[in-house]
Order: structure tokens, then C-alpha cells, then sequence
């Protein structure tokens, strides 16, 4: 069999593992996929970088050539923010390539209609890695929980943030000390206040908000508060109350099931809740559904390798579905709930 070819866009904190990943487990990958996976590019903005296990023959500044050149099978959009990063990913579908995602902000703001370019060349569009780094969450939704009714998604889905508010909580580090060891292990976002204003947990709630309850919700409509106010007497007042405080991110249907609600917002959380003990940058998210119950997902939510885990993960389901001719589920069966960002607290 033919290798599969694949173009990475963005070698930063998650694409340097991708490629890693595709080196050093490349005999499991070809199993389980059925074919040998190659990478065939890498697209970068500082070409002299040294980047350890990377050809440097393979690397180049001109993304746009890479995904036009049409023996391209995947291609990895890791390099993050609205542009070039849609324009890109359109173009790979337009040549024949489908595409996996680690990016929030896009898939927040353009989903639906990246959604409907996939579908209209026939392609994938994966992106496990967009929302809680490691931690299974869009394909149980989208897939395992399709046959139930998921009422609410609730819970940390930003690891910078809880990574600040633990160690504020449990080492009274300032928030810039902790900021600062967050963008160093690689957690944060580029720019560091899609973090800490709760845009980013705002994008991920969006996506999961569409995902549970079949229909579309955007950035813009989700209510968001930062956590940049929350300080050290915040965390003793709590302490007394036998609460912490965490970021949350809160997706609900209503009642009557008519409309939807998202909301991000630090939230006082008792210390005998399970989401009390998330440390760190965990993301730990409860799905509470009709016929299942309350689920908890829980695992590293942030990082290079935890991220990249979930991004091979898409790889070898979309190269699954080249080989088989086949696409995974896209999101045309969606309906059009009325959105607001406060509902019942
Ligand atoms: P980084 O900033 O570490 O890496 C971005 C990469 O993109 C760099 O290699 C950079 O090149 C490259 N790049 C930037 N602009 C261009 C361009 N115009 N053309 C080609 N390459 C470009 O980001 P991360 O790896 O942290 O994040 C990547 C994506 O993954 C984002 O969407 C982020 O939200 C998402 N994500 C990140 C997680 C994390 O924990 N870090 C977790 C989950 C998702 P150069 O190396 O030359 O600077
Ligand atoms: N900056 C993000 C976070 C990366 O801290 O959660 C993972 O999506």
C-alpha cells in the first residue's frame, strides 16, 4: 500500500510531538492505520530553527505551496489562530486533503462552515485536540453519547488557568509567577490572555455546546468572565467556606429543551466536589446525560505530548477513512436552537 502523505502545519509545543510521534511509533501507526503514514512537509514561520528529528529538507515557509500540491493525504493545522490557519485549511480540502485541528478559536468561530467545505470535497475534518488537550471528550460526544441526550456539559477545560488558580490556591504563588511557569511548560495560548480571559474556555465550551446538543453555537454567544480578578483573599474567603475557585465552563439545554446556554466563569466549587481535587493543568469535564447518567472525563488537558496524543488519534481515524473510502461524521444534521450566554445557575 501506497504511504499516506501528510503535510504538518505549525511545529511549536504540539506539532514538535506530532512529528515525534509519527517517528517514533511508526510501526503501530502503520498497523493500525494499514498503511504507512509519511510526513511529507512541514510548514513553520522560522525556517532556520534548529527542530530535533525533523529533516530540514522538509521544512518551508510557504504553507500555501504544501497544501497545493495535491498528493497530499492529511494535513495537520497546528499552528493556531483564525488566518492563515482557515484559509489553509480550506485549501487542503479544495486539494483533496482532509484535515485534523488542534485550533479552538477557528473551529469556534468558523466551524460550520469549514464543516460544510469538508463536506463538499468529500473530506474529514477531525479535531479531538481543539478542546481538553488529551482527554477523549468530541468523539464520545459526537459518537458513544449519539444515541442518547446529553442535558449538560460542565466543568475545568482550560489547563493555564487551572494550572494559575492551583498554584495561587495551593503554593499562594502571585498569578504572573504562575502565568509565567504556564507558558514555559508550554500550556498557554500565544497569546496568553485567550487563557486568562476565558476566550479560550469560551471556544471550547461553544465547541462542545454544539457537538452535545446538535446545534450551533459560536464564540460570540457564550458568556465569558476571566479569572485575572480572582486574587490571594479570594482564596482565603473561600477556604473559609470550605470551597476553591476554578475557571468553569457551563453548557446546558433547557428545561424544555427549546434553547442552550454556555457560560465560562470562575466559580466557587466545595472542596469534597471531585472538581476541587483537579490540579494543575487537568481538565476534568461532567457530561450528564438522559439514559447514561453523569459521566466524568478527566486527564491532562494541556502540553505538547498529551495534545499530540489526541491529534494522532484523529490521524488514524481520518487515514482509516481515506483507505476505506469512507468520511466520518460531519455535523449536517444539526438544527438551530436558540442560544443565550446565562441560563439557570
Ligand atoms: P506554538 O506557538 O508553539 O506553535 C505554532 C507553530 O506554528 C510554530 O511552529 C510556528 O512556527 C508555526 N506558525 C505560526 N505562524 C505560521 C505561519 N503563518 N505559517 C506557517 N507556520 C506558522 O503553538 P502550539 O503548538 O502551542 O499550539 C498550536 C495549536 O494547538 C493552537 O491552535 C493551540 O490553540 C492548539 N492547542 C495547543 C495546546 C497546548 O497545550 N499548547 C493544547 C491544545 C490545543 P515557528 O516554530 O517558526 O515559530
Ligand atoms: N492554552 C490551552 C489551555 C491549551 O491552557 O488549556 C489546551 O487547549
Amino acid at each position: 500500500t501506497r504511504p499516506l502523505k501528510v503535510a504538518l502545519l505549525g511545529c511549536g509545543v504540539v506539532g514538535s510531538e506530532v512529528a515525534r510521534i509519527m517517528t517514533t511509533h511508526a510501526d503501530d501507526l502503520t498497523a493500525r492505520i494499514g498503511a504507512p503514514v509519511e510526513l511529507a512537509g512541514v510548514a513553520v514561520r522560522r525556517p532556520s530553527k534548529v527542530r530535533e528529528g525533523i529533516d530540514p529538507a522538509l521544512v518551508t515557509t510557504d504553507a500555501t505551496a504544501l497544501v497545493k500540491r495535491g498528493d497530499i493525504d492529511v494535513v495537520v493545522e497546528v499552528i493556531g489562530g483564525i488566518e492563515p490557519a482557515r484559509t489553509l485549511i480550506t485549501t487542503a480540502f479544495e486539494h483533496g486533503a482532509s484535515v485534523v485541528s488542534a485550533n479552538k478559536a477557528l473551529i469556534a468561530q468558523d466551524g460550520a462552515a469549514l464543516h460544510a467545505a469538508a463536506e463538499q470535497h468529500g473530506r474529514d475534518l477531525y479535531y479531538e485536540a481543539a478542546v481538553a488537550g488529551a482527554i477523549p471528550l468530541i468523539r464520545p460526544l459526537r459518537e458513544s453519547l449519539a444515541g442518547d441526550k446529553v442535558n449538560r456539559v460542565l466543568g475545568i477545560v482550560n489547563g493555564t488557568t487551572n494550572f494559575i488558580l492551583d498554584k495561587m490556591d495551593s503554593t499562594g504563588a502571585g498569578y504572573q509567577e504562575a502565568l509565567d511557569e504556564a507558558t514555559a511548560l508550554g500550556y498557554a495560548e500565544a497569546d496568553p490572555t485567550a487563557d486568562v480571559e476565558g476566550f479560550d474556555a469560551a471556544a471550547k465550551a461553544a465547541i462542545l455546546a454544539g457537538i452535545a446538543f446538535h446545534t450551533r453555537v459560536r464564540l460570540d454567544d457564550v458568556y465569558r468572565e476571566g479569572m485575572t480578578e480572582v486574587t490571594g483573599a479570594d482564596f482565603a474567603s473561600a477556604k473559609r467556606m470550605g470551597c476553591t475557585i476554578k475557571l468553569l465552563a457551563i453548557c446546558e439545554r433547557a428545561a424544555d429543551g427549546g434553547s442552550v446556554t454556555a457560560r465560562v466563569h470562575p466559580a466557587m466549587i466545595p472542596l469534597s466536589h471531585p472538581l476541587a481535587s483537579v490540579r494543575e493543568a487537568y481538565n476534568a469535564v461532567f457530561v450528564e446525560a438522559e439514559a447514561a447518567g453523569q459521566l466524568m472525563f478527566y486527564g491532562p488537558g494541556a502540553g505538547g505530548a498529551p495534545t499530540a496524543s489526541a491529534v494522532l488519534g484523529d490521524l488514524v481515524a481520518v487515514c482509516r477513512n481515506k483507505l476505506g473510502e469512507a468520511t466520518g461524521p460531519g455535523d449536517s444534521a444539526y438544527t438551530q436552537l436558540p442560544v443565550s450566554p446565562m441560563g439557570e445557575v
